[in-house]
This record gives structure tokens, sequence and C-alpha cells, in this order.
């Protein structure tokens, strides 16, 4: 008998929400498969949240479809946009990713011996033993979200969401946080979708981006969806995408037809 090809992790189809009445996204489809990861990328208030909340379960479609490639909901990490972390919060890193095995559930924990092997396995896969008895509160940004990436990982999801990770860090700290999500990806075979406004810091890792804006998405490698034609068929105006010392700038000239020179970078 032959196999049948492995379903992705993830796949959405056509997917539709609103809030409140107010459309939001509108038929978007994209899948991912596993070692693969995935920028998301859109401006503020272009759904990238309400999307992952979607995926979570979260937030619920108007329309469309969410597969898992299991059939159900199965294991899906998640890291939110912000997590605030008061410095005198008693808890160690190590206790912040010990909170990823059961935190969510009521019912009797894991054996400790297990415990602290799948946290000592996801502090590893994060580089961050150094300062795993460290307070959170007293580590520095980057070493922070290593700690909530390892308890995003703890339950070795199949699928990692994390929304905005890179917000906030400087950029070689960025560009540090992001090849190490895909290394993440590669070698323990998970699906990683992030989200970002900023496309550059994910370039050299991403193997597929979705692109948010108007409502709509596309899906596909960099190369396929970051140009001027796709994009301004996606906005719905002219889109520049220019490359500047290595850099990718999208750019749209809002008053272009007043002959005006305001140029709005788009992320
Ligand atoms: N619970 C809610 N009720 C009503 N409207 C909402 C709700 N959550 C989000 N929205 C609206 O949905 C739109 C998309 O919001 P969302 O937070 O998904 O965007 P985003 O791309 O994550 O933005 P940001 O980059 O600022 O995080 C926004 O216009 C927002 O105001
Ligand atoms: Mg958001």
């Amino acid at each position: 008998m032959r196999d049948l090809p492995e379903a992705p992790p993830l796949a959405v189809e056509d997917l539709t929400i609103s809030h409140r009445g107010r459309p939001i996204l509108d038929g978007v489809s994209f899948a991912l498969n596993r070692g693969e990861l995935c920028g998301l990328i859109g401006a503020n208030g272009s759904g990238k949240t309400t999307l992952l909340r979607a995926i979570l379960g979260l937030a619920r479609p108007d329309g469309g479809q969410i597969r898992f490639g299991g059939g159900r909901r199965g294991r899906i990490g998640y890291l939110p946009q912000k997590v605030h972390v008061d410095a005198y919060m008693p808890l160690r890193a190590r206790d912040v990713v010990a909170l990823g095995l059961d935190g969510h559930r009521i019912g009797l924990p894991l054996p400790s011996a297990q415990r602290q092997a799948r946290v000592a396995a996801a502090l590893d896969a994060v580089s961050a033993e150094g300062f795993a008895d460290q307070r959170v509160g007293t580590l520095s940004g980057g070493q922070q979200q290593r700690v909530f990436i390892a308890h995003a990982l703890v339950r070795a999801p199949d699928v990692l969401l994390l929304d905005e990770p890179l917000a906030s860090l400087d950029p070689s700290i960025a560009a540090e946080i992001a090849a190490l999500l895909r290394r993440i990806s590669q070698q323990m075979g998970i699906a990683v979708l992030l989200s970002a406004h900023e496309v550059n810091t994910l370039v050299p890792v991403m193997d597929k981006v979705i692109y948010l804006a108007n409502r709509h998405a596309v899906a596909g490698p960099v190369a396929e969806v970051i140009r001027s034609d796709v994009l301004s068929r996606l906005y719905g105006h002219h889109i520049d995408v220019l490359n500047v010392h290595g850099r990718i700038l999208v750019v749209t000239a809002p008053d272009a037809g007043a002959g005006t020179a305001h140029v709005t970078l788009l992320p």
C-alpha cells in the first residue's frame, strides 16, 4: 500500500474573521509544513494577532477552515504579543519554563524526574541553561525572550506561534533570536509561525512569508511575495519594492497622484 503524503501540521483555508461585524481577515489561506519557519508580516491592526488567536481557537472565524495535521487541534506552543515581567516576581527562568508543562490544565502533574528532563531540554534548545536559576525579572530582554520561547516549547508542540517575539529587541539580538527559531524549527521539525512588522530581520531565516494587508493575505516564498506586482495587487494601489544595500524596502507614495513626495515605508 502506498503511503499517503503527510498532512501539513497547520493548514488555513479561506479564513474569514470579523470583530463586532467589522471584517478583519477575508479569505486567508496558507499551509505550514514540519520544520518550516514562516513570517507573518503586517502593519499595526492588519490582523496578525487575530489570525494567531483563531489558530489557537480563541477567536471564532465567520468562515473557512483551520486544519491540523493530526485532525484535531494538537499541541500548539504560543508566545503572546506582550508578556510583562515584574523585576521582583519570585520565579526563576526554570520555573517559568516548567509552568508551560501543566499550567494550562487541571489534573495530575507529570512525575518530577520527567518534568525536570523536559524543562532541561527546553532550556537547552534555547541555550538558556546559563541563566536558568536567575529570577526572570532580572534577565535582559533577549534572555527573557529565550525563556518564553522555552516555555512555549516545553510540551514539544507540532506548531509554534509567536506574536512579535522580536519587537523591542536590538537588531543584533533580534537576529540572534530569529536564527535560534530557525534552528528550533529545523532540528525539532516544528512548524513555526511568527509575526513581525519588520521583514528584513526575518529574510535570512524564513522559508515562507504571509503578508497581510487590506484584510487579505498572500503567502509563499519571499521572492514570490515581496514583489511590486504582488503587493500592489494586495494593497490595491501601486507599491514599490526596493532593494537598498541588501535591505528590502516596501514603499507606497499615497499622494503620488497629487504630485507630493510623501513616502510611507510599509512592513
Ligand atoms: N476583541 C476585539 N474586538 C474588536 N476589535 C478588535 C478586537 N481585537 C482586535 N480588534 C481589531 O481588529 C483589528 C486587527 O487587530 P490585531 O490585534 O489582530 O492586529 P495586529 O496586526 O496584531 O496589530 P499590532 O501590530 O498592533 O499588534 C484591529 O483593527 C483591532 O482594532
Ligand atoms: Mg498584534
